[in-house]
């Protein structure tokens, strides 16, 4: 027996139609599609009409160009690797003035979306105006040694925040800044809204693309949003290898992990945090049969599950499906819904996509 991460690709790809609609996406693809894999996401979402994927990694960037010949791809992260970016015809953020100085010539020919910094100040410009000066310094180059200006982004690091006003600051300086900067050029791509963003108010007016991530993987990218608006199609499952009483005081795992204050019967399940599952994970339930169990202890490989007389050795365990999603134990606090995908381990779980 062995713990197992199974993902149901139709279900999958009928979130992906469910949460897109038929707004223009771009795909966030970083960090291997949210862990769910490139190549799986990949033809999913081509599948379901998404034909523009952003990364922050040139590599995948590459990868991205051999799985989607004909699509869009941008990367989120600049690079200095101008041949490979000519050569697989990749996009790329152009994220201050320092960088179009430092590497003017080598820009030339290449597809960028210019970006703005806003209020996460990770990268891009801080203001509009400079961006308005690059674009004027390379219209005045000749043509073939002008880079091609085809995009503007931001991203907003408050849409999920419901407490501060940022996000309405955030979004106010984008669309004000972007409503003057569209006057001098004409941008075909302007994408900024993340999951969280693309929720609350749906596709800005004029933008190009909403740039999704965390939504078309299956969690909420916020806890005030009904599960139904979206699917998590990932199981994360294990099984019941024995079923172990302990009499009240007595204690179990590593340095007392777990005291019975009565007499208890404790699953022994085999999944742990060498399998990826978060140690905070441990302070909440799974599933066996259709019912809620709480979690004792998490070790390495193993962990104690509180279960009655129904459970037996050989059960299947859940511990993340659609019933019992990771959406629900971020809003626990358990960590972000990115956190647990990237940790899961698919060099120990088995690994089906059914
Ligand atoms: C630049 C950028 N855009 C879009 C996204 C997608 O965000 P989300 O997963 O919340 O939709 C991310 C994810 O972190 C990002 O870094």
């Amino acid at each position: 027996m062995t713990a197992r991460w199974i993902l149901d690709a139709n279900a999958f790809k009928q979130n992906v139609s469910h949460v897109i609609g038929d707004q223009p996406v771009m795909a966030v693809m970083k960090n291997n599609a949210y862990h769910y894999g490139l190549d799986f996401a990949i033809h999913a979402f081509l599948e379901q009409g998404i034909n523009t994927f952003s990364t922050t990694v040139l590599r995948e960037a590459v990868r991205i160009r051999a799985l989607a010949p004909d699509a869009i791809v941008f990367l989120m992260n600049p690079s200095t690797e101008f041949n490979i970016l000519h050569e697989h015809d990749i996009q790329m953020t152009l994220p201050s003035t320092e960088f179009y100085l430092t590497y003017k010539h080598e820009l030339a020919g290449l597809t960028v979306h210019l970006e703005y910094e806003n209020l996460l100040h990770r990268s891009g410009f801080h203001t509009f105006d400079e961006m308005l000066d690059v674009i004027e310094t390379n219209n005045l180059l000749p043509l073939e040694d002008q880079m091609n200006i085809t995009g503007i982004w931001t991203h907003f690091g408050y849409a999920d925040e419901f407490e501060v006003s940022d996000y309405d600051k955030e979004k106010e300086s984008w669309l004000k800044g972007l409503a003057m900067i569209r006057h001098h050029h004409d941008f075909k791509k302007i994408h900024a809204q993340n999951s969280a963003s693309f929720v609350r108010d749906g596709l800005f007016p004029g933008h190009s693309h909403a740039r999704l991530g965390i939504i078309l993987y299956g969690s909420r990218p916020y806890s005030s949003l009904p599960e139904s608006i979206t699917h998590q199609a990932l199981t994360v499952s294990a099984n019941v290898i024995q079923i172990r009483l302990l009499d009240a005081d007595q204690s179990a795992g590593y340095s007392f992990a777990f005291t019975a204050v009565h007499e208890t019967r404790l699953a022994v399940v085999d999944i742990g945090y060498g399998d990826g599952i978060l140690r905070t994970r441990s302070k909440h339930e799974c599933i066996i049969n259709n019912k809620r169990y709480p979690i004792r202890a998490l070790m390495m490989s193993h962990m104690f599950v509180e279960v009655d007389d129904d459970v037996k050795a050989g059960d299947e365990v859940i511990i993340y499906s659609n019933d019992i999603r990771i959406d629900e134990m971020t809003f626990k606090s358990v960590g972000a819904n990115s956190e647990q995908l990237s940790a899961l381990n698919h060099h120990s779980l088995l690994k089906e996509i059914i």
